[in-house]
């Protein structure tokens, strides 16, 4: 009988030989999916990520038409931060901004009063990972939460702009308040994480989308040892990936959160990591490929990672960051198609 995709994640997570590797790509549902474009038409992304129908749907979409062997849950990191009392919206202009943002001791007493209330505000992210259990027995569900440190950029910064100043500011200007935000940021990561748990996800990623602010030797200090906190829970329990961006130069500080797998940036080849590292990989292919390529050049990008990999194992096929809004179709064809004909 053939193999799922749930027995081949399985299979290539602990190490057994493999055909191929698992893929999915991070941001795999979304505005580069004419489907998603539909739904938003007729729904906000905040309706859409609050009713688990709706985004057991956004979550399916991808999976349905390109046959992905993991679905991810659609919803955000910055759910956690509404959790904690702190919304976000959308800027006309794009990107994100939160109605209120961290800047001092009250707004972190306010922040760690509502620690354990985050998984009854949450609840609708666990109905719509059992819904989607039930749709998809034979994928792969991730699971997932932002990296306190990433979370704490969005909170402190309140907007996404360009290397998150304000975030450093407080750290030198008042450490003791950043480590005491960090733990209330960690504790309500670690509640969240453990009721996602809950509902028989294989993998729970962590996204440190903004790990490369950390200057040389400071990651460990400033964000990977809160990560380390919430790798500890998930082991045993789920496979543990930490996509550390911008930090595959790095991997002596970024290895210390002792995940199962590391999801990498572009800037190495995964084989050399791995004869240096004897860590799970996840990547690498850059998302520019699937935008500016043909679908030629996708499938012998995609064919030169798989190759350097096939040797060792324990890789699981993404992209170095997540896939662009303007990423073709065809190009997104022809890379699953090289990875399952392989
Ligand atoms: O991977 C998936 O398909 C699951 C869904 C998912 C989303 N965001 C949906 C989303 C995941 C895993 C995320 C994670 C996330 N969110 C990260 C870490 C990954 C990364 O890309 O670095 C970060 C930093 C965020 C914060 C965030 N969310 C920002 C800064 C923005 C606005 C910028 C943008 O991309 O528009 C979002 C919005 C967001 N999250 C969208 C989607 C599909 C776009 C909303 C829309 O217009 O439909």
């Amino acid at each position: 009988m053939k193999q799922t995709s749930r027995e081949l994640f399985k299979d290539a997570t602990s190490g057994k030989k493999t055909n191929r590797p698992p893929v999915w790509l991070m941001r795999q549902a979304g505005r580069f999916l004419p489907e998603y474009r539909e739904l938003k038409k007729t729904h906000t992304f905040t309706q859409i990520v609050q009713t688990p129908d709706l985004a057991v749907e956004a979550t399916l979409q991808p999976i349905r038409r390109f046959d992905f062997d993991c679905a991810i849950i659609f919803s955000d990191i910055l759910v956690v931060a509404e959790a904690l009392g702190f919304e976000y919206e959308f800027k006309d202009t794009g990107g994100i901004r939160l109605l209120k943002t961290v800047s001092n001791e009250k707004d972190v007493i306010e922040l760690t009063a509502r620690v354990n209330d985050v998984c009854q505000h949450l609840q609708y992210v666990k109905e719509a990972l059992q819904i989607l259990r039930n749709e998809l027995p034979h994928k792969a569900i991730y699971g997932f939460c932002g990296a306190p440190w990433t979370l704490a950029c969005y909170l402190v910064q309140g907007e996404n702009i360009q290397g998150f100043p304000k975030l450093l500011q407080l750290q030198q200007s008042n450490p003791v308040l950043f480590e005491k935000m960090m733990n209330a940021l960690t504790q309500a990561s670690i509640n969240y994480a453990n009721m996602q748990l809950q509902t028989q996800i294989d993998a729970f990623q962590v996204f440190d989308s903004h790990a490369g602010l950390t200057s040389l030797n400071s990651y460990n200090e400033l964000s990977g040892k809160w990560i380390a906190k919430i790798v500890e829970e998930i082991k045993g329990k789920a496979v543990s990936v930490v996509f550390a961006n911008e930090m595959s130069g790095r991997l002596a500080e970024a290895t210390k959160t002792n995940a199962d797998f590391y999801s990498l940036d572009a800037t190495k080849k995964l084989s050399e990591v791995r004869n240096q590292y004897n860590i799970g990989l996840q990547g690498n292919l850059p998302p520019e490929i699937l935008s500016n390529s043909t679908a030629q050049q996708t499938a012998l990008r995609t064919k030169e990672i798989i190759d350097d990999m096939k040797d060792f194992g324990r890789h699981i096929f993404n992209l170095a960051h997540g896939i662009k809004p303007d990423a073709k179709l065809e190009n997104v064809e022809a890379m699953c198609q090289t990875i399952r004909g392989y």
